[in-house]
């Protein structure tokens, strides 16, 4: 079964941007879950589950490259009080209205239940493994807007499961294998066939340091995020991603074959893209769309493990010069950004003191990134706002990020 993609939340989302993605503390979370369920003496647990931004290793994830994303320090606050029943109440800040869950029942994917299918889709994996789903009272905030390409489904997923494991047992939580069962989620009940790397840094997220995961074994390292002078701005084109999800499918398509073209040709089969030369591609790919995917998929490949020695040379300017690569490669061969993300990054590069800038995520709208000199960050927003606006009429907004913690309690 293939739902369409719900989003989280869907209202408000462009003004909590522009109130500058504010983050919010245990007291404002436990006040609010007063606010909508009644002052009582039940005991208040609150959990932050993070977006995340992928610095480089753009649709690698699922051809079995490396990519490179670390968590965001804002993202989805969750504040709960047990049941003694079987039911399962959410509401979001964001949203109105309330999704309940039968724990008793089967649960199912269920259209009305919008932005609830994605906990419920957590639940019913981890009792489906035999895990205890307990009764709770559950209220959320989000301040990373939907279709900003900064993974709100997955923080919302990964959020859930953490906060079901957390209750049965706080010592016992395997990350990864967190983030393996959220992206089934994903694919399974929610119908979205996306990789894993979203899932993946929002569990495995670690502060101040980028995961350099390899996507075909899930072997991952910590690197330290020093970017010296630089500051990594996330900027947004504030246009939701459009045709995400079927352009999506459609590259996943491409790529795979891609794959099944080179291994015709070949004696040793590979087994992921991510393994092809760029001799092969040359070789045995015809079709000019198909290669110019497979082009992008290798080459972008080898960006992330360059981008991993600049960064260990201390080079930023080095992987600025990548961080640039990688986003026309997206934009000429991989074909994944339109005219918001393009005029956002090229704007950027033209501003003194931009030292490199790509769109992150799936693309088509959401998000671009770009390493700023610290001393000309307020001027390079004014200069690339004016310049967005003039060409899409829109306000772009802009977030001096940090890398923070994956999804933890928030003490
Ligand atoms: C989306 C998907 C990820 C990944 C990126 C592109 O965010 O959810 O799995 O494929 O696009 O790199």
């Amino acid at each position: 079964t293939h739902h369409p993609k719900h989003s989280f939340p869907t209202r408000r989302s462009s003004d909590l941007f522009k109130r500058g993605w504010r983050k919010v503390n245990r007291e404002e979370m436990m006040q609010l879950f007063k606010n909508e369920y009644g002052v009582d003496n039940r005991e208040i647990k609150t959990f932050l589950s993070p977006g995340r931004v992928n610095l480089i290793g753009e649709h690698i994830d699922y051809n079995g490259g490396f990519v490179f994303p670390g968590a965001l320090t804002v993202g989805i606050y969750a504040a709960l009080s047990l049941r003694d029943d079987n039911k399962i109440r959410m509401r979001s800040k964001n949203v109105a209205g309330e999704v309940i869950v039968n724990l008793d029942e089967e649960l199912v994917y269920k259209k009305e239940d919008d932005w609830g299918n994605y906990p419920k889709g957590v639940m019913k994996a981890l009792k489906d493994l035999g895990h205890e789903v307990p009764g709770m009272d559950i209220v959320l905030y989000s301040n990373i807007p939907d279709g900003a390409g900064l993974s709100s489904s997955a923080a919302l997923e990964v959020l859930m499961a953490y906060i079901i494991l957390y209750l049965e047992n706080p010592e016992q939580i395997d990350r990864v294998e967190v983030s393996k069962l959220c992206q089934k989620v994903e694919n399974e009940f929610v119908g979205v066939n996306c990789g894993i790397m979203d899932q993946f840094a929002v569990a495995v997220g670690k502060k101040d340091h980028a995961i350099l995961l390899d996507c075909a074994s899930l072997y991952y390292e910590y690197a330290p995020l020093n970017l010296g002078d630089y500051s990594l701005v996330i900027m947004s084109t504030n246009k939701r991603r459009e045709l995400a999800d079927s352009k999506y499918n459609e590259r996943r398509a491409e790529c795979e074959k891609a794959l099944e073209i080179i291994n015709e040709n070949k004696t040793e089969k590979l087994e992921n893209l991510c393994q092809a030369t760029l001799e092969d591609i040359e070789s045995f790919i015809k079709d000019e769309t198909i290669k110019k995917r497979a082009i992008h998929v290798v080459t972008e490949n080898e960006r992330v493990k360059n981008s991993m020695e600049m960064l260990k040379a201390n080079d930023i300017l080095g992987f600025g010069k990548l961080l640039t690569a990688s986003h026309m490669s997206l934009e000429n061969d991989y074909e994944v950004t339109g005219l918001h993300l393009d005029t956002l990054v090229h704007e950027a590069l033209k501003i003194e003191g931009c030292i490199g800038a790509r769109m992150t995520g799936a693309g088509f709208g959401g998000c671009a990134i770009a390493l700023v000199d610290n001393a000309k960050v307020e001027e390079f927003k004014e200069k690339v706002s004016v310049a967005y606006k003039e060409v899409t009429e829109i306000t772009p907004s802009f977030y001096t990020s940090n890398i923070g913690e994956g999804t933890h309690v928030l003490n």
